[in-house]
C-alpha cells in the first residue's frame, strides 16, 4: 500500500498513510493521471452503475452520472470556515472552532472508507511550473471525483514530480461518508445527506469534506481551494483570488485586451466568457481564458496579470444551446462528464433549453421515463457538464501562459430588472470597489429563496470568501495602491426590464457592443459622459450596426438613473455595511455619501439623452 517510487516527498507519503489509517479503506491508489488509468476508472464507474456510457459516435468518450436526489448542489449552510477566532471568518461565513470541528471530523472519518478504494489525487491549480500555481493533494473515496478532477485540474504524476522532496501542498480530504459494510452492495451515488461538512482550515491551509459527492462540495480544487483557501493566501501575499471569468477581446486592428468579470450564479457567466459577436460588429473577436476563477497578481512593473487556475469547465447545462453558446456546445462534444441531465433514446444527452422541443422517450435525471407534460424538468436545474478547456473552439492562445495575461478591465454584473443601467464605468478604483462590494442579484427559480428578491453578493464572492468580507474589501483597496495603471472597473446589467416586464437588452452576442465600449474606455479610446454613478456611453458611443432598430429612446430607458430607486438601493447597501461594520473600510461609507450627493445634484430621473448637446467629457 506504499507510495509509488516516484514519490520522493516523505511528509506527503506520511500524511497519506495517516489518512489511510484513519479512514481504513480497502486499498490506496495513487493516481498518475494517465489515459490508461482514466479508462480504467471510467470502466469501473460504468460497471458499478455510476456512469452510463453515452453513444460513442454522438458523444465519444463521454458519460452520464445521476446523483442521489439529495446531493445536487453546493451546500452553503454546511460550509464552514474554521479559523481560530470567529471574527476572522466574519458575519457572512459559518464558523466553527478548529478543535471542535476536528473532533467531529475525526469521528466521522474514522473508518468512513471501509470497503472502498482511497484515491490519492495530486493536482495543480494553474499551469505546471507557473509562479501563480499552487498544488493540492486530494484524497477521496469517489472514483467520480477522480474522473472529474482529471478534467478540471492538471492532475497526476507530473504534479508529484514537480513537488519534489519538499514542495508545499494543500491537503484536501474528501469522503462521500458511506462505508460499505461486509457483504453489502454499493449504490450508484453513495453520499451521506445527514452528516455533511465542507470544512476549511485557513490557518493550516487544509480542507476536509464529508458526505457529498457533488461539484463544489467534492471537487476540492475549485471553490474550496481556488477561492476559499486561496483568498486567504492571496490576502497574506498581496494578490487576489476571484470568482471571475477571464476573456480576451480582439479589435479589428488586432489590439488584444483582457478583461476579468464577476457575476453571481445564474447570470450567464459561461455564455459571456465564450461570447460570439454578431456578424454586423465586424472584426471583433472574443477568446476565453477562463469561465469561473481568476488568480490575479501584479508583475514586477505593477501591471496586473491573471491566470485561470482550472483546466476544465464545470458548467450549468440547462440553457446551454447552439443558440445561446455554440462554443460551449462544441467544447462538450467529447471527453465530457454530464451529471443530472436527461438521457435520450439515441444514447445522447438533453436538457431544458438545449433544443426548442425535447426528443421523445427521454429518461430524466432521476432515471425515470419523462414526457413534456410531466410537470417537472427532465434535467435538474443545476445539472452540469465537466469538459476540458482545451476543447473550447474559442480558447485563448495565451490561456496556459505561466505568466498570466495582462488585465485592463474588471467587470461586475448582477441580474437586476430595475435600478441599474446597462453599463457604467466607476470614477476610480475606490468607486469600483464600492460598485463590486454592493453587487446584488435577483434570485431565480433555480435557487431556494423567493424569486425576484435581491441577494447581496459582494464581488460574487459571498459563498467563496475564506475570511471576513469587509477585510476582503480592504484587500482590494490595498491592491489598488500596489499597482500601476489600475484596470478600469465597470458595472453591467444585461437584465433590466421595461414597464411590461420585457427585457430591454437582447444580451448574448449583442453584449459585444458593451464589451467594445469597455475595452475602448480601458484603452482610453472611447468617449463617455459623467452620470451620477460614473462614466456612461451615450447612444452614439456604442456601435449599432445590425441593431439599428434599437432606438435612442429605448437606450435612454436602459441607461436611466432614477433618484428614488437609487435612494432605496443605497439604503440596501447600508444594510450590508451595517452587517460588516466592525471591519468596513471607511472609504465605502464616503463613496455612498458622494453617490447620494451626486444623485441629489442631478435631475430626479437622470438620462443622458436629456443633456444639452455638446462635446462629452472624457
Ligand atoms: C459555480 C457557482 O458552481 O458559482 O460555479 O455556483
Ligand atoms: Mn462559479
Amino acid at each position: 500500500m506504499g507510495a509509488p517510487d516516484y514519490v520522493r516527498h516523505e511528509a506527503l507519503a506520511k500524511w497519506v498513510e495517516a489518512i489511510a489509517a484513519l479512514c481504513k479503506p480497502e486499498r490506496v491508489a495513487w493516481c498518475d493521471g494517465s489515459e490508461e488509468e482514466n479508462a480504467e476508472i471510467c470502466r469501473g464507474l460504468v460497471e458499478s452503475g455510476a456512469f452510463i456510457r453515452l453513444d460513442p459516435d454522438k458523444r465519444p468518450n463521454s458519460f452520464l452520472a445521476r446523483s442521489d436526489p439529495r446531493d445536487v448542489a453546493r451546500v452553503e449552510d454546511r460550509t464552514f470556515i474554521c479559523c481560530r477566532r470567529k471574527v476572522e471568518a466574519g458575519p457572512t461565513n459559518n464558523w466553527m472552532e478548529p478543535k471542535e470541528m476536528k473532533a467531529i471530523l475525526n469521528g466521522l472519518f474514522d473508518g468512513c472508507m471501509r470497503g472502498r478504494v482511497m484515491y490519492v489525487v495530486p493536482f495543480c491549480m494553474g499551469p505546471l511550473g507557473s509562479p501563480f500555481s499552487h498544488v493540492g493533494i486530494e484524497v477521496t473515496d469517489s472514483a467520480y471525483v477522480v474522473a472529474n478532477m482529471r478534467i478540471m485540474t492538471r492532475m497526476g504524476r507530473p504534479v508529484i514530480e514537480m513537488l519534489g522532496a519538499d514542495g508545499e501542498f494543500v491537503p484536501c480530504v474528501h469522503s462521500v461518508g458511506a462505508p460499505l459494510a461486509e457483504g453489502h452492495a454499493d449504490v450508484a451515488w453513495p453520499c451521506n445527506p445527514e452528516n455533511r461538512y465542507i470544512a476549511h482550515f485557513p490557518e493550516e491551509r487544509a480542507i476536509w469534506s464529508f458526505g457529498s459527492g457533488y461539484g463544489g462540495n467534492a471537487l476540492l480544487g475549485k471553490k474550496c481551494f481556488a477561492l476559499r483557501i486561496a483568498s486567504v493566501i492571496a490576502r497574506e501575499q498581496g494578490w487576489l483570488a476571484e470568482h471571475m471569468l477571464i476573456l480576451g477581446v480582439e479589435s479589428p486592428e488586432g489590439e488584444k485586451t483582457y478583461v476579468a468579470a464577476a457575476f453571481p450564479s445564474a447570470c450567464g457567466k459561461t455564455n459571456f466568457a465564450m461570447l460570439i459577436p454578431p456578424k454586423a460588429v465586424e472584426g471583433w473577436k472574443v477568446t476565453t481564458v477562463g469561465d469561473d476563477i481568476a488568480w490575479i497578481k501584479p508583475d514586477p512593473e505593477g501591471q496586473v496579470r491573471a491566470i485561470n487556475p482550472e483546466a476544465g469547465y464545470f458548467g450549468v447545462a440547462p440553457g446551454t444551446s447552439e443558440k445561446s453558446n455554440p462554443n460551449a456546445m462544441a467544447t462538450i462534444g467529447a471527453n465530457s462528464i454530464f451529471t443530472n441531465v436527461a438521457l435520450a433514446p439515441d444514447g445522447d444527452v438533453w436538457w431544458e433549453g438545449m433544443t426548442d422541443s425535447p426528443p421523445e422517450g427521454l429518461i430524466d435525471w432521476r432515471g425515470e421515463a419523462w414526457s413534456p407534460g410531466a410537470g417537472k424538468t427532465a434535467a435538474h436545474p443545476n445539472a452540469r457538464f465537466t469538459a476540458p478547456a482545451s476543447q473550447c473552439p474559442c480558447i485563448d492562445p495565451e490561456w496556459q501562459n505561466p505568466e498570466g495575461v495582462p488585465i485592463k478591465a474588471f467587470v461586475f454584473g448582477g441580474r437586476r430588472s430595475a435600478v441599474y443601467p446597462l453599463v457604467y464605468q466607476s470614477f476610480n478604483w475606490i468607486y469600483g470597489v464600492y460598485l463590486a462590494a454592493t453587487l446584488g442579484s435577483e434570485t431565480t427559480a433555480a435557487s431556494t429563496s423567493a424569486v425576484g428578491q435581491v441577494r447581496r453578493d459582494p464581488f460574487a464572492m459571498l459563498p467563496f470568501c475564506g475570511y471576513h468580507m469587509a477585510a476582503y474589501f480592504s484587500n482590494w483597496l490595498r491592491f489598488g495602491r500596489m499597482i500601476n495603471n489600475p484596470p478600469r472597473i465597470f458595472g453591467v446589467n444585461w437584465f433590466r426590464k421595461d414597464k411590461e416586464g420585457k427585457y430591454l437588452w437582447p444580451g448574448f452576442g449583442e453584449n459585444i457592443r458593451v464589451l467594445k465600449w469597455i475595452v475602448e474606455r480601458a484603452n482610453n479610446h472611447a468617449k463617455g459622459v459623467e452620470s451620477p454613478l460614473g462614466w456612461m456611453p451615450r447612444y452614439e458611443d456604442l456601435c449599432w450596426k445590425g441593431l439599428e432598430g434599437f432606438t435612442r429612446e429605448k437606450f435612454g430607458e436602459l441607461m436611466a438613473v432614477d433618484r428614488d430607486q437609487w435612494v432605496g438601493e443605497l439604503l440596501a447597501h447600508e444594510e450590508l455595511f451595517m452587517k460588516l461594520y466592525d471591519r468596513l473600510p471607511k472609504e465605502l461609507i464616503f463613496i455612498r455619501e458622494l453617490t447620494l450627493s451626486s444623485l441629489w445634484r442631478s435631475p430626479e430621473h437622470w438620462e443622458f439623452s436629456r443633456l444639452p448637446a455638446g462635446e462629452p467629457d472624457d
